[in-house]
């Protein structure tokens, strides 16, 4: 249910997932250039490891050629801040001519003449970046960095006036909640995709204190009901269960509960991230499991993954697996270890959202039982 961090990755997904299903290879990853940025985001999980060492140019390109030789389509690149890398035009075209479809996260804010003809010769599947405010103080007070909010809105018109494929992200918080409906309205005017998170998660160390930024859930609800997009979309899910087009509980997840995983989603079965510190993880938030491939062999690690999150079962006191809300839920076991230290620990907001969405979609259901 969770937005995906990037639209075009969410498609790609969605192809895998339909064209290879059954098949246990990395056809996606997620590489970690750095984790080091020019920015200080209040709620940045990347932050814990921007005192490593990044991974090598060398080193780089030794795990993409595994990558490629094992299946990989698609990558992204994210950060940290991807233009902070000296050799960043190096690691693009490297990847490029291996022929993997390559989309970048991005803040933009450093983003150059030089990069937008880079773009134009070898175009990127998309840029994905985060627009943390509509206003300048409420962009800065996500950000910390006094004059990004105007580098951010240079690099847009840059993006813009040269037509390269971008979309926007909003991580919504206490911060610029504000500006929640403004952002939407800009994101429709300039006609792109806007991604909005409100699942605000801890940093990579575990440290929780992003998750104190995070809206109420009752918040997060009313943007859901109120936002025209985000309504339909459960309105259209209301139709669809009535229908028997969908299910309570989606398909994948049904058949992966039903023989007792844990991991009801693809973590570290058709994906893969890569840290800036060259470690295996499988997805970007399950950093409590890593193995160092400067230690051992891919292949090692893609077995420990398999061992740790795909065959991985749960305890008899799982409540998820149970749940007749998972539907409407953005449940994410990684969040789960995160947060509270127990893959098995629901998180009550996720809980609670997830309540108030069954609700709306229940009355919605009773409406259309009315109505024919
Ligand atoms: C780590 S950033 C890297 C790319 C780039 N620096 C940017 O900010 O867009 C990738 C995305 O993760 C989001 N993010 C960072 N910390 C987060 C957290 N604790 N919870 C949810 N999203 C987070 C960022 O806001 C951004 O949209
Ligand atoms: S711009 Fe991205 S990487 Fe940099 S601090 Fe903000 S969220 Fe973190
Ligand atoms: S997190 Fe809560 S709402 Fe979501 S599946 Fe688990 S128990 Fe259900």
């Amino acid at each position: 249910m969770a937005e995906s961090y990037c639209l075009h990755t969410k498609r790609i997904n969605d192809f895998i997932d339909e064209t290879f299903e059954g098949i246990r290879a990395p056809f996606t990853a997620g590489l970690e250039l750095t984790a080091k940025c020019n920015l200080d985001c209040v709620h940045c999980y990347a932050k814990p490891g921007r005192g490593h060492a990044d991974m090598s140019t060398d080193e780089f390109k030794a795990i993409v050629n595994i990558l490629v030789e094992r299946g990989l389509l698609d990558a992204y690149f994210t950060g940290g801040e991807i233009f902070t890398r000296p050799d960043f035009k190096e690691l693009f075209l490297y990847t490029k001519r291996k022929g993997v479809l390559l989309s970048l996260l991005s803040n933009i804010t450093l983003l150059t003449e030089e990069h937008i003809k880079l773009f134009k010769d070898y175009p990127v599947e998309i840029i994905s970046t985060t627009m943390y405010g509509y206003t300048e103080a409420a962009y800065e007070r996500v950000t910390g960095v006094k004059g990004s909010y105007k580098q951010f809105m240079h690099a847009l018109d840059l993006l813009r006036a040269n037509g390269i494929n971008f979309e926007l992200k909003y991580v919504a918080m206490e911060q610029n909640y504000d500006d929640i409906y403004a952002m939407r309205e800009f994101g429709n005017q300039l006609g792109v995709p806007m991604v909005i998170i409100l699942d605000v998660h801890p940093m990579s160390d575990g440290t929780t204190t992003p998750m104190s930024f995070r809206l109420t859930p009752e918040k997060a609800f009313e943007f859901d009901i109120r936002d025209e997009g985000r309504r339909s979309f459960w309105k259209d899910v209301a139709r669809d269960l009535l229908t028997g087009e969908i299910k309570t509980i989606p398909r994948r997840t049904a058949e992966r509960f039903k023989d007792g995983y844990l991991y009801p989603c693809s973590i570290a079965n058709q994906h893969v991230f890569i840290t800036s510190d060259y470690k295996m993880q499988g997805c970007v938030r399950a950093s409590y499991k890593q193995f160092d491939l400067r230690k051992g062999t891919f292949d090692e690690g893609w077995a420990y993954l398999q061992r740790e999150f795909v065959d991985k079962k749960s305890s008899a006191h799982y409540k998820c697996n149970k749940c007749p809300n998972i539907r409407f839920c953005e449940h994410c076991v990684a969040n789960f270890m995160l947060a509270y230290g127990d893959e098995e620990h629901p998180d009550p907001f996720f809980c609670t959202v997830a309540e108030l969405r069954k609700k709306f979609v229940d009355e919605e259901i009773a409406r259309l039982l009315r109505k024919y």
